[in-house]
């Protein structure tokens, strides 16, 4: 059978020259023959972000053409939460999931809060209902409910507080309390239960993602790679934030890199992250094992070049649910890191 070969596109001189900073900034992640691929949606978004006056958010495990090519501001969930509440742009583009722009909107109601792709969700958001956490409520009367902010706005709206990855053990010490229930990822709560004499009660949710890592990876990655220093994200399971070096969120992964500057590292977490900080430092080694999140994967160029022009898809949030949604962000925004 013969075989086609699929042309690159032909991309304009002056849109090439454009978007030519940008290039240099993703060299090292993304090959010259990709480029072009990119170059031209690159180019009208950032024309379309100052004619709609918007700003884009973008998550640490967004490919490196949106986190370095088109994103305003970059982080973790809380990082993302608390750009979101203090932007004065017209428009949010959320690349994320869904959680993530719903607590956009949440946190600055008045504010068109896009998402390019609706289907953008996340398994630790999909394993929990606002009936269930009324049901544990039931099963424990008066214990606080702690949410993990990877949840719908119908289960913020049923709880205390919410929390991140990046806060979660100052947020429940700050209720002074001796007990919590800690919803809904199981790992996140016995990872941070393990850290805090405050009881811990968890739900049964999994990220997909991290589920998938095992203490015996570790292994075979140390095996493998002599000296690698090991970053875990809590959502990993405890046995294998015990066999790493350090556990934080995708932020605290980012600033350990920054700080600590491990000649060979690797980033048990989502792989676009990996290929994000190694962009910035191209001097340090990162061992790559890839687990995708197929969530944060559905956010792509040309969807937010189709979310801008089109504004779609925007964000609601009933009023009835913002209003205690709401209130347990910003009781989570109001607590002091630890
Ligand atoms: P972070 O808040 O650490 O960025 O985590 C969000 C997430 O979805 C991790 O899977
Ligand atoms: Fe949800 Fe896991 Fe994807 Fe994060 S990585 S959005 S927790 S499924």
């Amino acid at each position: 059978m013969a075989t086609t070969l699929a042309t690159p596109p032909v991309v304009p001189a002056d849109v090439l020259a454009r978007v030519a900073p940008i290039y240099d900034r993703v060299r090292t992640v993304i090959p010259p023959f990709e480029w072009p691929a990119f170059a031209e949606d690159i180019d009208a978004i950032l024309r379309l972000k100052r004619e709609r006056d918007a700003v884009i958010l973008a998550h640490n495990y967004q490919t490196p053409e949106i986190f370095h090519g088109v994103a305003d501001i970059v982080g973790d969930s809380l990082a993302l939460a608390r750009e979101a509440a203090r932007t004065d742009a017209s428009v949010i583009v959320l690349c994320g999931v869904h959680f993530m722009a719903e607590t956009a909107k949440l946190l600055n109601p008045s504010k068109t809060v896009l998402i390019p792709d609706l289907e953008a969700g996340c398994s630790l958001a999909e394993s929990i209902t606002g009936a269930d956490v009324r049901l544990l409520r039931q099963r424990y009367p008066g214990v606080p409910v702690v949410s993990y902010v990877n949840t719908s706005a119908e289960v913020k709206a049923e709880t205390d507080v919410c929390c991140t990855s990046g806060n979660a053990r100052a947020v429940i010490e700050s209720l002074g309390v001796p007990r919590v229930i800690m919803l809904p990822d199981e790992y996140l709560a016995r990872n941070i239960a393990a850290q805090t004499s405050v009881e811990v009660i968890a739900w049964h949710g999994r990220c997909e993602v991290h589920e998938r890592f095992s203490a015996d990876d570790i292994r075979q990655l140390r095996a493998g790679h002599p000296g690698v220093v090991v970053l875990a994200h809590p959502e990993c399971s405890p046995e294998v934030v015990a066999a790493a070096d350090f556990v934080g969120s995708t932020q605290g992964m980012n600033d350990y890199v920054v700080q600590k500057r491990p000649p060979r590292v690797v980033l048990i977490t989502e792989c676009s992250m990996s290929d994000n900080v190694a962009a910035q430092h191209p001097e340090l080694e990162f061992v790559r094992p890839c687990n995708l999140c197929p969530h944060m994967k559905r956010i792509t160029l040309p969807g937010i070049r189709r979310a801008l022009e089109t504004m779609t898809h925007a964000i609601e949030v009933p009023a009835a649910i913002a209003a205690p949604a709401r209130r347990a962000v910003e009781r989570m925004l109001a607590v002091k890191p630890r």
